[in-house]
């Protein structure tokens, strides 16, 4: 043989490729991601390895799977319906609700309807004031001084309370309502908040005032609001415009006429 294997031409100029790769993602790596990406830097020089050898950094550090903030409340199917609730003792608990939910649980403010919402709904929001998982200085006061039972009852009441009567649907339906959009991984609305289908756990939203809507939709994006179950509405928001917020806030806040009393629909 008169080359030997590291003297071959073809095997000098593979060696030479990798080099250049190499060098090329030690700069990629080390110095432009950092540049314009400046959080890139924030996990330190491991970080920065494992990116250019493209393995996750996690595989050695812990995974935070602890915020205080996520709902310790599970949906069973013994929460749905009533919740488990005495309706007349709730009506009894509810006297202390209506100066700001309303007489019958509409309201004519910001403030969320009650009326007709479903029993684990205002069970598992009730049970996320709290115990602090959802923040809302009057709300979290209030709903400390609540016992499970007198939660149960309450959501029982409020369940069975006729909703406000549905305004015809303004047209055109938003299309993150109806359809989603699959290259975002937006599930349709109306396939978890009723519509095409109704997910445990999702609030009715008709007749909600845009105010309110919109401030939780925000409040999701920015993780402010991290109490909803396997993160289903913040990897929603999230990838919502503030213009797509408006018009789906202003979609469900016009669907129905608050203060005309129709008749909760069939679960
Ligand atoms: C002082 C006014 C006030 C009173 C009294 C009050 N609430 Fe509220 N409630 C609010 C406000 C404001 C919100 C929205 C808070 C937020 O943005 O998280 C709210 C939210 C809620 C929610 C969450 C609704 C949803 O759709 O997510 C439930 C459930 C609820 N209240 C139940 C009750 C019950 C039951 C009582 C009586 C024991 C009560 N509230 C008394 C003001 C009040
Ligand atoms: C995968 C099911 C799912 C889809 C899809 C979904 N939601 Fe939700 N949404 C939920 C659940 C579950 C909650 C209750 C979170 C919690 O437990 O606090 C919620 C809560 C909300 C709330 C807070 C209401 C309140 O009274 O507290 C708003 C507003 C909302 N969703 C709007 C939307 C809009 C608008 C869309 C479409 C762009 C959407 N959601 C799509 C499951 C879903």
């Amino acid at each position: 043989m008169k080359d030997s294997a590291l003297g071959h031409r073809g095997v000098r100029k593979a060696l030479a490729a990798l080099l250049a790769l190499l060098v090329a993602t030690i700069l990629v790596g080390f110095f432009w991601l950092p540049q314009v990406k400046p959080d890139f830097t924030a996990g330190g020089l491991w970080d920065a390895i494992c990116r250019i050898a493209g393995v996750p950094s996690t595989w050695s550090t812990e995974l935070k799977m602890d915020d205080p903030q996520a709902s310790r409340v599970s949906m069973v199917a013994g929460l749905q319906g009533t919740a488990g609730g005495d309706v007349g003792r709730g009506g009894t608990l509810a006297l202390r609700c209506t100066m700001c939910h309303g007489a019958r649980g509409v309201s004519s403010s910001d403030v969320p309807n009650l009326a007709g919402q479903y029993a684990e709904v205002v069970y598992k929001q009730l049970v996320d004031y709290k115990n602090g998982q959802r923040r809302h200085v009057l709300m979290q006061a209030l709903a400390s001084g609540l016992s499970e039972q007198d939660i149960r009852d309450l959501s029982a009441f409020y369940a069975q309370l006729p909703r406000p009567s549905p305004a015809p649907a303004p047209t055109p339906v938003p299309r993150l309502v109806t359809v989603g959009d699959p290259l975002r991984n937006i599930a349709p609305c109306a396939s978890c908040h009723g519509g095409i289908d109704k997910k445990p756990g999702s609030p009715w939203l008709e007749g909600m005032s845009h105010a309110y809507l919109s401030t939780q939709l925000q409040q999701f994006a920015s993780g402010v609001r991290r109490n909803d179950t396997l993160q289903a509405m913040r990897n929603i928001a999230r990838q919502m415009t503030p213009e797509e917020i408006e018009a789906v806030a202003r979609y469900y806040s016009v669907l129905a006429i608050v203060g005309s009393a129709g008749s909760a629909p069939a679960r």
